[in-house]
């Protein structure tokens, strides 16, 4: 008798690591407690409309009081590595100046509460919570906060450098410059593409002058990479018009970023698109820009089919949306982005190790009357774009590790908690944590190293 379907075994490498990752803002609350500083985001949240139902971070998923639970709750699913972000103003509430140990002892103990159960960390030192007081200075666009960060992360891996191996600068420049400063969706919510450009520059020589000071810190073992979503653009159709306009919205998210991360220079089409907002750039620069890496951190959710745009604007290039899944951000589903992307990047700059830093997807999570959440969707969606995780790897992409967006439902910016992209369940109004289908789901792939998947 003839089969109709098998089961196709995919096992990762050998070491390969599997995570979960969030960030301070978006999980900790007690924004008033020990000592911390104001945020943008504190502020953010504050201006009528920016927020979906104004809401904030103040408590959040309570994760400054809970982080016991929820380092037990990683430890039930087997999860080996945790990526999280250090907040800013907990350890310099004026961002600069007096330093607030006890800010410190919370992630000294976050950390040996981690390592005790064996979950590696890995951390990220500027995942969006700037200190207020550093935007009263100007914020990213004045030059001043590039040593203010040099500082900041100089404190904290003093303290910390002797546990944490492996440390990530920022999170996400693109977003941090253009929807904090280019079209002001994220705090500080300004419009202003002289500063957006601006402060990708100082984000990426603050990593680049950072990189060191990690180092000298750290040991020998001590890994110092950098976060960024680059997005993989299709063309809405094969005419040369369609083919240059991807490129072009290619090199604006992805090439502005890595050129000077990998070889020291701003990709000449994005100058030549936007010649009224060259950032201005001192000597030594560029060569601080591309300090070497350890390894590259992507994010990745969704690519974006474009196509030219003849209208006069500096940004030639149009959006469409395609028939297909979306999820609850209007993100489309189409795992093979993932893959095309990587294998670019591969071509592009030969990263020698990457790690998928986030990764996930919100959706509308239905819970039974006996409290369980099966979130088939979410599970499906994480199965195909691991899927095509391995497809990268097999084909030489070198894929170490791989974490989940998110461990928790969270805040999720302008969207407050009106998204959910975890794979645990949070109930805002009793902060009680609920493992959906797609975590159960999750332990089963890292038990297994990989997954078998049901083919026809
Ligand atoms: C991001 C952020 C996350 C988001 C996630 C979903 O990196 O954009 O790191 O904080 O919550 O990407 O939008």
């Amino acid at each position: 008798m003839a089969a109709t379907s098998s089961n196709q075994q995919i096992t990762f490498p050998a070491g390969f690591i599997w995570g979960a990752a969030t960030a301070a803002y978006q999980i900790e609350g007690a924004v008033e407690e020990d000592g911390r500083g104001e945020s943008i985001w504190d502020t953010f949240c504050r201006v009528p409309g920016a927020v979906a139902n104004g809401d904030n971070g103040d408590v959040a998923c309570d994760h400054y009081h809970r982080f016991q639970e929820d380092i037990d709750l990683m430890s039930s699913l087997g999860i080996q590595a945790y990526r999280f972000s250090i907040a800013w103003p907990r350890i310099l509430p004026e961002g600069i100046g007096k330093v607030n140990t006890t800010g410190l002892d919370f992630y000294d103990r976050l950390v040996d509460a981690l390592l005790a159960k064996e979950i590696v960390p890995f951390v990220t030192l500027y995942h969006w919570d700037l200190p207020q007081a550093l935007q009263d200075r100007g914020g990213w666009p004045n030059r001043e906060i590039v040593e203010a960060f040099v500082n900041y992360t100089d404190v904290v891996t003093r303290r910390l450098g002797d546990r944490i191996l492996h440390w990530s600068t920022h999170n996400e420049p693109f977003c941090i410059a253009w929807l904090g400063y280019g079209v002001g969706i994220h705090a500080p919510g300004l419009r202003d593409f002289q500063a957006a450009f601006q402060t990708a520059h100082h984000l990426l020589l603050s990593h680049g002058l950072a990189v060191p000071v990690i180092r000298t810190n750290g040991n020998s073992n001590t890994k110092v990479g950098i976060v960024v979503n680059p997005t993989w653009a299709d063309p809405v159709t094969d005419s040369p018009e369609d083919r240059a306009a991807a490129m072009t919205f290619m090199a604006f998210q992805n090439r502005w970023f890595l050129d000077p991360l990998f070889s020291g220079i701003y990709p000449d089409s994005v100058l030549a698109m936007d010649g009224q907002h060259e950032p201005r750039i001192t000597d030594g620069d560029m060569r601080a820009i591309a300090a070497p890496l350890d390894f590259l951190g992507i994010n990745y959710y969704n690519r974006a089919v474009v196509g030219a745009d003849d209208s006069d604007g500096p940004f030639p290039v149009r959006f469409y949306r395609p028939e297909g899944e979306y999820t609850e951000m209007d993100w489309e589903v189409y795992a093979p982005g993932i893959y095309n992307l990587l294998l670019w990047i591969q071509e592009q700059y030969a990263p020698t190790t990457v790690y998928i830093t986030e990764n996930g997807a919100a959706f509308r999570d239905e819970q039974s009357a006996d409290g369980k959440i099966a979130d088939y969707r979410r599970q499906v969606f994480l199965q195909d774009y691991i899927g095509q995780v391995d497809r990268a790897i097999q084909a030489g992409v070198p894929v170490r590790g791989y974490f989940v967006w998110s461990l928790l439902d969270n805040f999720e910016w302008s969207h407050g908690y009106t998204k959910r992209f975890g794979i645990t369940h949070v109930d805002f109004r009793t902060l009680e944590r609920t493992p959906k289908q797609s975590a159960e789901w999750y332990a089963q792939v890292i038990k297994q190293n990989g997954f078998s998947r049901a083919q026809s």
